[in-house]
């Protein structure tokens, strides 16, 4: 696969969600020209969270971390462009909100580390492992035309 089609996992965390920061987030997204090829609301069990984030189980703040990630409802993306895995994690800054550069998600949503707004997958291995816990494969939508490529199509 091509790098520009490279996927990344992304979740709006519960506390953006009741914020209502979902429309600011998703257009920073947009912005930087992510194909968002899947998109759910969802509230994430116990079990989910503790799959999601079974490499932090037994650190200090992992019951805190479950506890607030199934807290209410995320939203869940996959997205695909080029180098997205390292371009989302940029986009959303530091996990720490006061280390993220100004102009980042986490910077301009976030103060504290506990409640840092949004989720990216740190390699391509996680957000392949992510995107399978989170979407089945009938969810993802990577092959659309636009309306002219369509139109051009059927002119022939
Ligand atoms: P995420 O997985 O949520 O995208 O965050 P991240 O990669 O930037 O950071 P990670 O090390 O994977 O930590 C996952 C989430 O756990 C919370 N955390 N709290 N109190 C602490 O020391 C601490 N460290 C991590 C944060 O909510 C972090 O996003
Ligand atoms: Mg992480």
């Amino acid at each position: 696969m091509h790098s520009s089609e490279e996927r990344t996992f992304v979740a709006i965390k519960p506390d953006a969600v009741k914020r209502g920061l979902i429309g600011r987030i998703i257009k920073r997204i947009e912005n930087k020209g992510y194909k968002i090829i899947a998109l759910k609301m969802l509230n994430v069990t116990k079990e989910l969270a503790e799959q999601h984030y079974a490499e932090h189980l037994g650190k200090p703040f992992y019951n805190r971390l479950i506890t607030y990630i199934s807290s209410g409802p995320i939203i869940a993306m996959v997205l695909q462009g080029d180098n997205t895995v390292v371009g989302m994690r940029k986009l959303m800054g530091s996990t720490m909100p006061t280390d993220a550069e100004v102009g980042t998600l986490r910077a301009d949503f976030a103060q504290t580390m506990e409640f840092n707004v949004i989720h990216g997958s740190d390699s391509v291995e996680s957000a392949k492992r992510e995107i399978n816990l989170y979407f089945s494969p009938e969810e993802l939508c990577p092959d659309w035309k636009t309306m002219l490529e369509l139109v051009m199509e059927s002119e022939g």
